[in-house]
Protein backbone atom coordinates (compact mmCIF):
# COMPACT_ATOMS: atom_id res chain seq x y z
CA UNK A 1 0.00 0.00 0.00
CA UNK A 2 2.85 2.56 -0.39
CA UNK A 3 3.59 4.85 -3.04
CA UNK A 4 7.04 5.39 -3.13
CA UNK A 5 9.12 7.71 -5.70
CA UNK A 6 12.76 6.43 -6.72
CA UNK A 7 15.41 9.32 -7.64
CA UNK A 8 18.88 9.41 -8.54
CA UNK A 9 20.66 11.18 -5.70
CA UNK A 10 23.84 12.07 -7.61
CA UNK A 11 23.90 13.24 -11.83
CA UNK A 12 22.26 9.92 -12.78
CA UNK A 13 23.02 6.46 -13.55
CA UNK A 14 22.76 5.37 -10.15
CA UNK A 15 21.45 2.00 -10.87
CA UNK A 16 17.54 3.35 -10.56
CA UNK A 17 16.57 0.36 -12.92
CA UNK A 18 17.36 -1.93 -10.57
CA UNK A 19 16.83 -0.67 -7.15
CA UNK A 20 12.57 -0.18 -9.34
CA UNK A 21 13.04 -3.95 -10.56
CA UNK A 22 13.47 -4.89 -7.00
CA UNK A 23 10.70 -3.59 -5.65
CA UNK A 24 8.16 -3.78 -8.20
CA UNK A 25 6.69 -7.47 -6.89
CA UNK A 26 5.73 -5.32 -4.12
CA UNK A 27 3.68 -2.86 -5.88
CA UNK A 28 0.92 -2.87 -8.86
CA UNK A 29 2.02 0.04 -11.16
CA UNK A 30 5.34 1.94 -12.04
CA UNK A 31 5.66 5.03 -13.40
CA UNK A 32 7.86 7.56 -15.55
CA UNK A 33 7.51 10.87 -14.57
CA UNK A 34 10.04 13.06 -16.16
CA UNK A 35 13.05 13.06 -18.73
CA UNK A 36 12.89 11.26 -22.14
CA UNK A 37 15.45 8.87 -24.25
CA UNK A 38 18.14 10.52 -22.98
CA UNK A 39 17.77 8.05 -19.60
CA UNK A 40 19.39 4.89 -19.74
CA UNK A 41 18.59 2.38 -17.49
CA UNK A 42 19.99 -1.24 -17.34
CA UNK A 43 18.11 -4.15 -15.64
CA UNK A 44 20.16 -7.76 -15.41
CA UNK A 45 17.90 -10.74 -15.28
CA UNK A 46 19.74 -13.74 -14.99
CA UNK A 47 21.97 -13.54 -17.58
CA UNK A 48 20.03 -11.35 -19.81
CA UNK A 49 20.71 -7.60 -19.41
CA UNK A 50 17.51 -5.77 -20.63
CA UNK A 51 18.44 -1.71 -21.46
CA UNK A 52 15.69 1.13 -21.18
CA UNK A 53 15.19 4.40 -21.91
CA UNK A 54 11.72 5.33 -21.90
CA UNK A 55 9.80 2.39 -21.04
CA UNK A 56 9.62 2.05 -17.32
CA UNK A 57 12.10 -0.84 -15.92
CA UNK A 58 8.79 -2.49 -14.35
CA UNK A 59 8.11 -4.02 -17.81
CA UNK A 60 10.10 -6.88 -16.63
CA UNK A 61 7.29 -7.82 -14.19
CA UNK A 62 3.93 -8.54 -16.39
CA UNK A 63 1.37 -7.97 -13.34
CA UNK A 64 2.18 -4.47 -13.55
CA UNK A 65 0.81 -1.34 -14.94
CA UNK A 66 3.25 0.60 -16.39
CA UNK A 67 3.12 4.07 -17.30
CA UNK A 68 4.61 6.69 -19.38
CA UNK A 69 3.57 9.72 -17.67
CA UNK A 70 2.87 13.68 -18.40
CA UNK A 71 6.08 14.92 -17.34
CA UNK A 72 8.17 12.39 -20.00
CA UNK A 73 8.93 13.92 -23.28
CA UNK A 74 8.66 11.06 -26.14
CA UNK A 75 10.80 10.65 -29.14
CA UNK A 76 8.23 8.77 -30.94
CA UNK A 77 10.47 6.67 -33.58
CA UNK A 78 12.87 5.80 -30.45
CA UNK A 79 10.24 4.73 -27.95
CA UNK A 80 8.36 3.06 -31.51
CA UNK A 81 12.35 0.87 -32.00
CA UNK A 82 12.70 0.33 -28.34
CA UNK A 83 9.19 -1.27 -27.78
CA UNK A 84 9.67 -3.12 -30.88
CA UNK A 85 13.11 -4.49 -29.65
CA UNK A 86 11.33 -5.90 -26.40
CA UNK A 87 8.76 -7.00 -27.87
CA UNK A 88 10.78 -9.04 -30.24
CA UNK A 89 12.48 -10.28 -26.97
CA UNK A 90 9.24 -11.78 -25.15
CA UNK A 91 8.40 -8.56 -23.29
CA UNK A 92 4.68 -7.94 -22.99
CA UNK A 93 3.18 -4.26 -23.72
CA UNK A 94 -0.40 -4.95 -22.85
CA UNK A 95 -0.24 -3.41 -20.04
CA UNK A 96 1.97 0.35 -21.43
CA UNK A 97 -0.07 3.41 -21.09
CA UNK A 98 1.29 6.76 -22.22
CA UNK A 99 0.09 9.96 -21.30
CA UNK A 100 -1.74 11.99 -23.57
CA UNK A 101 0.22 15.30 -21.88
CA UNK A 102 3.25 14.11 -22.27
CA UNK A 103 5.25 16.07 -24.95
CA UNK A 104 6.48 14.89 -28.39
CA UNK A 105 10.01 15.35 -29.69
CA UNK A 106 10.35 15.95 -33.20
CA UNK A 107 13.14 15.52 -35.43
CA UNK A 108 13.58 19.45 -35.31
CA UNK A 109 14.26 19.23 -31.61
CA UNK A 110 17.26 16.93 -32.11
CA UNK A 111 18.50 19.32 -34.27
CA UNK A 112 18.22 22.52 -32.38
CA UNK A 113 20.10 20.28 -29.35
CA UNK A 114 23.08 19.33 -31.65
CA UNK A 115 23.39 23.09 -33.18
CA UNK A 116 22.92 24.41 -30.02
CA UNK A 117 25.89 22.57 -28.38
CA UNK A 118 28.11 23.27 -31.29
CA UNK A 119 27.33 26.95 -30.94
CA UNK A 120 28.37 26.70 -27.37
CA UNK A 121 31.84 25.08 -28.43
CA UNK A 122 34.42 24.88 -25.47
CA UNK A 123 31.23 25.71 -23.00
CA UNK A 124 29.12 22.81 -24.56
CA UNK A 125 26.85 21.34 -21.61
CA UNK A 126 27.56 18.00 -23.33
CA UNK A 127 23.66 16.72 -23.89
CA UNK A 128 22.94 13.37 -24.93
CA UNK A 129 21.55 15.13 -28.34
CA UNK A 130 18.25 13.62 -28.24
CA UNK A 131 16.33 16.96 -28.16
CA UNK A 132 15.25 16.78 -24.83
CA UNK A 133 16.58 20.41 -23.55
CA UNK A 134 14.34 21.96 -27.06
CA UNK A 135 11.46 19.86 -26.59
CA UNK A 136 11.01 20.84 -23.13
CA UNK A 137 11.90 24.68 -24.46
CA UNK A 138 8.73 24.37 -26.86
CA UNK A 139 6.75 23.11 -23.98
CA UNK A 140 7.29 26.07 -21.94
CA UNK A 141 6.83 28.37 -24.96
CA UNK A 142 3.15 26.63 -25.60
CA UNK A 143 4.16 25.51 -28.98
CA UNK A 144 4.78 21.87 -27.96
CA UNK A 145 2.91 18.95 -29.45
CA UNK A 146 1.73 16.36 -27.03
CA UNK A 147 0.65 13.09 -27.25
CA UNK A 148 -3.08 13.26 -26.98
CA UNK A 149 -2.68 15.78 -29.98
CA UNK A 150 0.02 13.46 -31.94
CA UNK A 151 -2.33 10.52 -32.05
CA UNK A 152 -5.06 12.63 -33.73
CA UNK A 153 -4.26 13.43 -37.58
CA UNK A 154 -6.08 16.36 -38.17
CA UNK A 155 -4.49 17.78 -34.58
CA UNK A 156 -1.12 16.85 -35.48
CA UNK A 157 -1.30 18.42 -38.77
CA UNK A 158 -2.41 21.59 -37.24
CA UNK A 159 -0.25 21.83 -34.45
CA UNK A 160 3.14 21.09 -36.82
CA UNK A 161 2.61 23.69 -39.10
CA UNK A 162 2.13 26.10 -36.48
CA UNK A 163 5.57 24.54 -34.96
CA UNK A 164 7.67 24.03 -38.16
CA UNK A 165 6.54 27.39 -39.40
CA UNK A 166 8.91 28.99 -36.19
CA UNK A 167 11.76 26.28 -36.32
CA UNK A 168 12.05 26.56 -40.20
CA UNK A 169 12.15 30.57 -39.40
CA UNK A 170 15.43 29.53 -36.92
CA UNK A 171 16.34 26.83 -39.34
CA UNK A 172 16.99 29.03 -42.32
CA UNK A 173 17.65 32.41 -40.73
CA UNK A 174 19.74 31.54 -37.84
CA UNK A 175 21.60 28.44 -39.17
CA UNK A 176 22.00 28.97 -42.46
CA UNK A 177 20.11 25.12 -42.95
CA UNK A 178 17.54 24.26 -45.26
CA UNK A 179 13.92 24.28 -44.09
CA UNK A 180 12.49 21.00 -43.26
CA UNK A 181 9.96 19.56 -45.37
CA UNK A 182 5.84 19.57 -43.80
CA UNK A 183 4.91 16.43 -45.72
CA UNK A 184 8.23 14.18 -44.98
CA UNK A 185 7.85 14.56 -41.56
CA UNK A 186 4.18 14.37 -41.12
CA UNK A 187 3.93 11.31 -43.22
CA UNK A 188 6.94 9.53 -41.17
CA UNK A 189 5.48 10.74 -37.90
CA UNK A 190 1.73 9.59 -38.63
CA UNK A 191 3.68 5.97 -39.01
CA UNK A 192 4.54 6.07 -35.03
CA UNK A 193 1.37 7.74 -34.24
CA UNK A 194 -0.66 5.17 -35.61
CA UNK A 195 1.63 2.51 -33.84
CA UNK A 196 1.53 4.37 -30.71
CA UNK A 197 -2.62 5.35 -30.46
CA UNK A 198 -3.55 2.59 -28.75
CA UNK A 199 -1.24 3.30 -25.58
CA UNK A 200 -2.44 6.72 -25.21
CA UNK A 201 -4.52 7.61 -22.04
CA UNK A 202 -5.34 9.87 -19.36
CA UNK A 203 -2.88 8.71 -17.71
CA UNK A 204 -3.26 11.04 -14.29
CA UNK A 205 -6.47 9.49 -13.88
CA UNK A 206 -5.14 6.31 -13.91
CA UNK A 207 -2.57 6.80 -11.65
CA UNK A 208 -4.62 8.31 -8.79
CA UNK A 209 -6.81 5.47 -8.70
CA UNK A 210 -3.72 2.95 -8.21
CA UNK A 211 -2.46 5.58 -5.70
CA UNK A 212 -5.28 5.08 -4.09
CA UNK A 213 -6.96 1.57 -4.20
CA UNK A 214 -3.98 -0.79 -5.34
CA UNK A 215 -1.03 -2.02 -3.75
CA UNK A 216 1.25 0.59 -4.41
CA UNK A 217 2.81 2.66 -7.37
CA UNK A 218 6.67 3.14 -8.14
CA UNK A 219 7.46 6.11 -9.32
CA UNK A 220 10.43 5.38 -11.33
CA UNK A 221 12.82 8.68 -11.42
CA UNK A 222 15.33 9.42 -14.70
CA UNK A 223 18.49 11.64 -14.53
CA UNK A 224 19.19 12.61 -10.93
CA UNK A 225 18.96 15.25 -7.97
CA UNK A 226 22.25 17.30 -9.54
CA UNK A 227 20.52 16.99 -13.13
CA UNK A 228 17.71 18.92 -12.12
CA UNK A 229 16.60 22.31 -14.08
CA UNK A 230 16.04 24.14 -10.18
CA UNK A 231 18.03 21.98 -7.76
CA UNK A 232 20.71 20.67 -10.20
CA UNK A 233 24.53 22.36 -11.45
CA UNK A 234 22.24 25.04 -13.41
CA UNK A 235 23.34 25.06 -16.41
CA UNK A 236 24.96 21.92 -16.76
CA UNK A 237 21.56 20.07 -16.15
CA UNK A 238 18.82 18.59 -18.04
CA UNK A 239 15.57 20.56 -18.79
CA UNK A 240 13.52 18.33 -16.45
CA UNK A 241 12.83 18.18 -12.64
CA UNK A 242 14.03 14.84 -11.81
CA UNK A 243 13.79 15.40 -8.22
CA UNK A 244 11.08 14.30 -5.88
CA UNK A 245 8.57 16.71 -6.79
CA UNK A 246 8.81 16.08 -10.25
CA UNK A 247 6.98 12.99 -9.76
CA UNK A 248 4.11 14.86 -8.91
CA UNK A 249 3.81 17.48 -11.17
CA UNK A 250 5.25 14.91 -13.66
CA UNK A 251 1.98 12.50 -12.75
CA UNK A 252 -0.48 14.78 -11.99
CA UNK A 253 -1.14 13.77 -8.19
CA UNK A 254 -0.62 15.61 -5.09
CA UNK A 255 2.46 15.50 -2.72
CA UNK A 256 -0.01 14.20 0.18
CA UNK A 257 -0.02 10.82 -1.93
CA UNK A 258 3.66 10.43 -1.90
CA UNK A 259 4.46 7.86 0.99
CA UNK A 260 8.27 7.76 0.50
CA UNK A 261 11.43 8.51 -1.32
CA UNK A 262 14.24 6.07 -1.86
CA UNK A 263 17.26 8.07 -3.06
CA UNK A 264 19.66 5.67 -5.15
CA UNK A 265 23.76 6.12 -4.83
CA UNK A 266 26.38 4.82 -6.39
CA UNK A 267 29.31 3.85 -3.39
CA UNK A 268 31.82 6.83 -5.92
CA UNK A 269 30.29 9.50 -7.87
CA UNK A 270 29.87 9.41 -11.79
CA UNK A 271 29.14 12.15 -14.25
CA UNK A 272 28.37 12.28 -18.08
CA UNK A 273 28.59 16.04 -19.66
CA UNK A 274 30.39 19.14 -18.35
CA UNK A 275 30.40 20.44 -15.21
CA UNK A 276 31.57 21.05 -11.80
CA UNK A 277 32.75 17.96 -9.66
CA UNK A 278 35.21 18.48 -7.04
CA UNK A 279 35.73 14.45 -6.05
CA UNK A 280 36.55 13.79 -10.12
CA UNK A 281 39.17 11.26 -10.03
CA UNK A 282 41.37 11.64 -13.50
CA UNK A 283 44.26 9.35 -12.45
CA UNK A 284 44.31 5.44 -12.48
CA UNK A 285 41.96 4.85 -9.42
CA UNK A 286 39.37 6.45 -12.08
CA UNK A 287 40.98 4.53 -14.41
CA UNK A 288 40.07 1.00 -12.00
CA UNK A 289 36.51 2.74 -10.89
CA UNK A 290 34.87 3.22 -14.33
CA UNK A 291 36.33 -0.46 -16.08
CA UNK A 292 35.30 -1.89 -13.03
CA UNK A 293 32.22 -0.26 -13.01
CA UNK A 294 31.38 -0.01 -16.58
CA UNK A 295 30.99 3.34 -16.51
CA UNK A 296 30.11 3.95 -20.47
CA UNK A 297 26.61 5.65 -21.13
CA UNK A 298 23.66 3.11 -21.94
CA UNK A 299 22.57 5.58 -24.41
CA UNK A 300 25.30 7.36 -26.14
CA UNK A 301 28.39 4.93 -24.82
CA UNK A 302 30.56 8.25 -23.41
CA UNK A 303 33.00 7.39 -20.97
CA UNK A 304 31.52 8.30 -17.38
CA UNK A 305 33.48 10.67 -15.40
CA UNK A 306 34.41 9.15 -11.70
CA UNK A 307 35.40 10.07 -8.12
CA UNK A 308 34.73 9.51 -5.12
CA UNK A 309 31.63 9.62 -2.71
CA UNK A 310 30.57 12.72 -1.75
CA UNK A 311 28.63 13.28 1.12
CA UNK A 312 28.00 16.68 0.95
CA UNK A 313 25.84 15.90 -2.37
CA UNK A 314 24.35 12.85 -0.45
CA UNK A 315 23.39 15.70 2.47
CA UNK A 316 22.07 18.05 -0.02
CA UNK A 317 20.01 14.77 -1.86
CA UNK A 318 18.28 14.03 1.45
CA UNK A 319 17.27 17.52 1.66
CA UNK A 320 15.64 18.90 -1.30
CA UNK A 321 14.35 14.92 -2.03
CA UNK A 322 13.22 14.28 1.63
CA UNK A 323 14.57 11.27 1.48
CA UNK A 324 13.37 8.54 3.44
CA UNK A 325 16.15 6.17 3.06
CA UNK A 326 19.39 5.55 0.71
CA UNK A 327 19.59 2.65 -1.46
CA UNK A 328 23.51 2.39 -2.14
CA UNK A 329 25.10 0.58 -5.09
CA UNK A 330 28.17 -0.78 -6.98
CA UNK A 331 29.94 -1.59 -3.46
CA UNK A 332 31.80 -4.21 -5.48
CA UNK A 333 33.34 -2.25 -7.27
CA UNK A 334 35.54 -0.64 -4.89
CA UNK A 335 37.24 -4.03 -4.04
CA UNK A 336 40.85 -4.23 -4.14
CA UNK A 337 41.96 -0.60 -3.14
CA UNK A 338 44.33 -0.23 -0.92
CA UNK A 339 42.34 2.70 0.83
CA UNK A 340 38.81 4.20 -0.01
CA UNK A 341 38.26 8.24 0.60
CA UNK A 342 34.70 9.96 1.03
CA UNK A 343 34.07 13.48 1.11
CA UNK A 344 32.81 15.19 4.33
CA UNK A 345 33.08 18.56 3.07
CA UNK A 346 34.62 21.19 0.83
CA UNK A 347 37.21 23.77 1.09
CA UNK A 348 37.44 26.96 -0.45
CA UNK A 349 40.79 29.10 -1.96
CA UNK A 350 40.29 31.41 1.57
CA UNK A 351 40.68 28.14 4.06
CA UNK A 352 36.97 28.48 4.42
CA UNK A 353 35.45 25.02 5.22
CA UNK A 354 31.53 24.09 3.59
CA UNK A 355 29.48 21.20 4.91
CA UNK A 356 26.71 21.84 2.52
CA UNK A 357 26.68 22.55 -1.04
CA UNK A 358 27.12 26.33 -1.61
CA UNK A 359 24.15 27.82 -3.87
CA UNK A 360 27.27 28.78 -6.68
CA UNK A 361 27.95 25.09 -6.45
CA UNK A 362 28.03 24.98 -10.36
CA UNK A 363 30.89 28.22 -10.47
CA UNK A 364 32.71 26.74 -7.81
CA UNK A 365 36.07 26.03 -9.14
CA UNK A 366 38.11 27.29 -6.17
CA UNK A 367 36.63 24.10 -3.90
CA UNK A 368 38.71 20.84 -2.97
CA UNK A 369 36.99 17.95 -1.47
CA UNK A 370 37.87 17.40 2.15
CA UNK A 371 38.59 13.27 2.66
CA UNK A 372 38.60 11.13 5.40
CA UNK A 373 40.32 7.85 3.83
CA UNK A 374 39.17 4.60 5.47
CA UNK A 375 40.83 1.22 4.87
CA UNK A 376 39.90 -0.68 1.40
CA UNK A 377 38.74 -4.51 1.03
CA UNK A 378 40.58 -6.82 -1.04
CA UNK A 379 38.23 -9.36 -1.09
CA UNK A 380 35.34 -9.88 -3.46
CA UNK A 381 31.92 -8.85 -2.24
CA UNK A 382 29.55 -9.65 -5.16
CA UNK A 383 28.30 -12.78 -3.30
CA UNK A 384 27.22 -11.40 -0.03
CA UNK A 385 23.44 -11.39 1.30
CA UNK A 386 24.00 -9.67 4.59
CA UNK A 387 25.66 -7.02 6.06
CA UNK A 388 27.95 -9.77 8.46
CA UNK A 389 29.22 -11.21 4.95
CA UNK A 390 30.84 -8.49 4.00
CA UNK A 391 34.76 -7.85 5.21
CA UNK A 392 34.96 -5.88 7.88
CA UNK A 393 36.47 -2.75 6.34
CA UNK A 394 33.24 -2.51 3.75
CA UNK A 395 31.14 -2.49 6.46
CA UNK A 396 32.84 -0.02 8.12
CA UNK A 397 32.35 2.15 4.73
CA UNK A 398 29.03 1.64 4.29
CA UNK A 399 28.26 2.83 8.51
CA UNK A 400 30.37 5.48 8.29
CA UNK A 401 28.50 6.55 4.95
CA UNK A 402 25.57 6.15 6.78
CA UNK A 403 26.39 8.24 8.89
CA UNK A 404 27.64 11.39 6.80
CA UNK A 405 25.44 11.37 4.73
CA UNK A 406 22.81 11.83 7.70
CA UNK A 407 20.31 9.19 5.92
CA UNK A 408 19.86 5.65 6.28
CA UNK A 409 20.87 2.89 3.86
CA UNK A 410 17.84 0.75 3.05
CA UNK A 411 19.31 -1.46 0.85
CA UNK A 412 22.71 -2.53 -0.67
CA UNK A 413 23.80 -3.61 -4.01
CA UNK A 414 26.91 -5.89 -4.98
CA UNK A 415 26.56 -6.45 -8.31
CA UNK A 416 23.86 -5.95 -11.15
CA UNK A 417 21.72 -9.14 -10.58
CA UNK A 418 18.17 -9.34 -8.57
CA UNK A 419 19.60 -11.46 -5.62
CA UNK A 420 22.87 -9.05 -5.06
CA UNK A 421 20.55 -6.81 -2.59
CA UNK A 422 21.02 -6.65 0.44
CA UNK A 423 18.51 -5.50 2.76
CA UNK A 424 20.13 -3.24 5.69
CA UNK A 425 16.87 -2.43 8.18
CA UNK A 426 13.58 -2.66 8.48
CA UNK A 427 13.18 0.89 6.47
CA UNK A 428 11.97 -1.17 3.48
CA UNK A 429 9.30 -3.25 4.39
CA UNK A 430 8.11 -0.53 7.09
CA UNK A 431 7.50 1.31 3.43
CA UNK A 432 5.66 -1.48 2.29
CA UNK A 433 3.77 -2.89 4.73
CA UNK A 434 2.79 0.66 5.70
CA UNK A 435 -1.19 1.02 5.50
CA UNK A 436 -2.05 4.99 4.70
CA UNK A 437 -4.05 6.17 7.38
CA UNK A 438 -5.70 9.02 5.48
CA UNK A 439 -7.76 6.29 3.22
P1 LIG B 1 19.79 8.23 -16.32
O1 LIG B 1 18.30 8.17 -16.21
C1 LIG B 1 23.42 10.63 -16.65
C2 LIG B 1 23.09 14.56 -18.60
C3 LIG B 1 23.83 14.70 -19.91
C4 LIG B 1 24.20 16.16 -19.86
C5 LIG B 1 22.98 16.80 -19.21
C6 LIG B 1 22.00 17.42 -20.19
O2 LIG B 1 20.40 7.15 -17.12
O3 LIG B 1 20.41 8.42 -14.97
P2 LIG B 1 20.23 16.31 -21.86
O4 LIG B 1 20.43 15.40 -23.04
O5 LIG B 1 19.37 15.74 -20.78
O6 LIG B 1 19.80 17.70 -22.27
O7 LIG B 1 21.71 16.49 -21.26
O8 LIG B 1 22.33 15.76 -18.49
N1 LIG B 1 22.14 13.42 -18.53
C7 LIG B 1 22.39 12.27 -17.88
N2 LIG B 1 23.51 11.84 -17.24
N3 LIG B 1 22.33 9.84 -16.68
C8 LIG B 1 21.19 10.28 -17.28
O9 LIG B 1 20.03 9.58 -17.19
C9 LIG B 1 21.20 11.51 -17.97
N4 LIG B 1 20.30 12.22 -18.68
C10 LIG B 1 20.88 13.38 -19.01
O10 LIG B 1 24.96 13.86 -19.94
O11 LIG B 1 25.29 16.37 -18.98
MG1 LIG C 1 22.02 6.29 -17.63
Amino acid sequence: MANIVVVGAQWGDEAKGKVVDYLAPHVDMVVRFGGGNNAGHSVTVGTELYKFHLVPSGILNPHLTCVIADGVVIDPGALVVEIDGHKGRGLNFENLRIAAGAHVILPYHRLLDQLAEERLGDGKLGTTGRGVGPAYTDKAARIGIRMGDFVRPDRFAERLKVALEQKNAILTKVFNLEPLSFEALYKEYSEYAAKLRPYVHDTAALVYEAAVNSRGILFEGAQGTLLDLDLGTYPFVTSSHPTAGGACVGTGIGPTMIDAVIGVAKAYTTRVGSGVFPTELLDETGNYIRERGHEYGTTTGRPRRCGWLDTVILRFAARVNGLTCLSLGHLDVLAGLDEVNVCVAYQTSEGETLRDLPADFSYRTDIQPIYETLPGWKEDVSAATTLAELPANAQRYVERVQELAETRIGTLSVGPGREQTIVLDKTLEEILASTRARR
